[in-house]
């Protein structure tokens, strides 16, 4: 038999995920890369390629290409029209919906717990005793009610706060105690003290939320957004924020990344700025999603975790 040709493709951490693969030598042969150029020297060859971040123009060379194991949630980069529909996309699930309600529940924690407000007070040797605000009883409305939501959900209510959440049908789920078609967004954001946008990014979520979404939230509301910077007008985001119309943003994505360094986001006040590590992908979490599907692939068998192309996740 010969060996399917498989191609890994990461910029920083590629022979960490190659260490991880397995597969019996003689069913692939695994072509490692980090740079573009060597990527698109062997992407016409592979019929497997598993990657982060990679080059989406070089899509239209892989003319061999069967399957691709993204090694993120996110899938976008990948849906291009140069894609043949042939090209089966499966993404990693599962292992994010943790990572992501820390980081949404940590940073809520920081604006009612006040953390900046007692580090720079401890930095001056100050005693100045501020009253915590509560999250139990406070609302958090979640964009996105997919693993990764019902999992920062689950989270939220842990601590006590009401849940809410948008969802693209708007049905029931367990434990939210209203969920909103995005057609009536405004409404639920404006009950929100939170609001945590966790969707994916298709033709349907770009410029989901803009100046009257916006317009809709409380004026001491705080908007995290970690799913992708162009769901939010960033413009319209930049606006509400400068005018206090919102109490604060904190942004792991942005329309640009990195963030340019003369983006006004980085001086807003009210702008918390964290370079897209709201949900890591970790080797030792992404590798038995590719391995389990690697398996089954050369088992001819349904790979698991199928975006649907259409839809966009
Ligand atoms: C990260 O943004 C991902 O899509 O996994």
């Amino acid at each position: 038999m010969t060996p399917r040709r498989a191609l890994l493709y990461h910029p920083g951490e590629a022979h960490v995920y190659a260490r991880l693969v397995k597969a019996p030598r003689h069913a692939i042969s695994l072509d490692v890369c980090s740079t573009p150029a060597d990527a698109s020297a062997r992407i016409a060859e592979a019929e497997i390629l598993y990657a982060w971040k990679f080059p989406s123009h070089l899509l239209a060379k892989a003319r061999r290409l069967c399957w691709i194991q993204a090694m993120g949630a996110g899938v976008e980069s990948f849906l291009i029209p140069e894609l043949p529909s042939r090209v089966i996309i499966t993404r990693a699930t599962g292992m994010f919906g943790a990572w992501m309600a820390e980081y949404t529940l940590g940073w809520c924690a920081w604006v009612t717990q006040r953390m900046e407000a007692f580090r720079e007070a401890q930095r001056q040797r100050v005693w100045r005793a501020l009253d915590p605000a509560p999250l139990h009883g406070r609302t958090l409305a979640i964009v996105g009610l997919g693993e990764i939501g019902k999992t920062i959900a689950r989270a939220g209510r842990a601590l006590g706060m009401r849940v809410i959440g948008v969802s693209r049908r708007g049905g029931k789920v367990r434990g939210v105690a209203a969920v909103y078609r995005p057609s009536a967004m405004a409404r639920a954001l404006g009950q929100a003290d939170f609001v945590a946008v966790v969707l994916p990014l298709t033709e349907e979520t770009r410029g989901l939320i803009g100046e009257a979404e916006l317009r809709a939230m409380k004026a001491s509301a705080w908007l995290i957004n970690i799913g992708r910077g162009p769901i939010l007008d960033e413009m319209a985001l930049i606006r509400a924020l400068a005018e206090r119309r919102i109490a604060g943003a904190i942004l792991d994505v942005f329309d640009t990344e990195p963030l340019p360094p003369d983006h006004p986001l980085w001086t807003l006040p009210n702008a918390v700025i964290t370079p897209h590590i709201a949900g890591p992908s970790v080797p030792s979490e992404i590798a038995p999603v590719f391995n389990d599907n690697l398996r089954r692939y050369l088992r001819g068998r349904r790979l698991r975790f199928v975006v649907d192309r259409r839809r966009g996740y």
